[in-house]
């Protein structure tokens, strides 16, 4: 995946971390019982690490960018797992999460089938009754903006109900806040 310089720093940054910890968790999470065993998909730089691992006993997560993943491995290493590989076709056995978050990730994904793919793999990697659950930016001029020269594929919420039935989940929940959206849905 790439992403802009400019994204790189952001990410990267203590800003974004804050935003993300004080802000865009505490609402994309707020009332999920998570259980003991999560994934997280695309989790870049880290940022949502230390509170994902505050909410839950085994956090796995699993990093299309080898650099990206590395660095991750050496950083929290001791506490996590660090899988390479692409959310949308991993070689995760099925049914051993109790929970799959991602955040500010599906955008990257350049496809509307790779992100189907992406919700299947969700799906398969859950045990029964898991939870799938994450956010992301709404399409918007100014989310497209800080994206030139980088991937820039955002979902829509009015689509994602939908496409997650699609995919198997049940329970679905898609909610927006500001120029943010925010997912939850159910393994039957
Ligand atoms: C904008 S960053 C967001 C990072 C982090 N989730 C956050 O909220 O700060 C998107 C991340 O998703 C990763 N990514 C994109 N497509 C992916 C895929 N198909 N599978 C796994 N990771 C992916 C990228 O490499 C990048 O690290």
């Amino acid at each position: 995946m790439a992403m802009n310089l400019l994204h790189r720093r952001l990410c990267a940054s203590r800003l974004w971390r804050r935003h993300m910890h004080d802000t865009v968790l505490p609402w994309a999470l707020d009332g999920l019982d998570l259980g003991a065993v999560m994934l997280e998909i695309g989790p870049g730089y880290g940022a949502n690490i230390p509170a994902l691992l505050a909410r839950t006993s085994h956090l796995t997560v699993l990093e299309i960018d080898d650099d990206l993943a590395a660095r991750l491995r050496a950083r929290f290493g001791d506490t996590i797992t660090v899988v390479d590989g692409d959310g949308a076709a991993s070689t995760l056995p099925d049914a051993v999460f109790s929970a799959v978050v991602c955040f500010t990730m599906l955008h990257h994904v350049p496809t509307a089938a790779r992100q189907n793919a992406l919700f299947a793999e969700a799906c398969r990697l859950l045990r029964p009754g898991g939870v799938f659950a994450g956010s992301d930016g709404r399409p918007s001029a100014g989310f497209a903006l800080i994206h030139l020269g980088d991937t820039y594929n955002p979902v829509r919420p009015d689509a994602l109900p939908e496409r997650l039935a699609t995919a198997g989940f049940t329970d679905i929940d898609v909610d927006t806040r500001g120029p943010n959206q925010r997912f939850r849905a159910r393994k039957p």
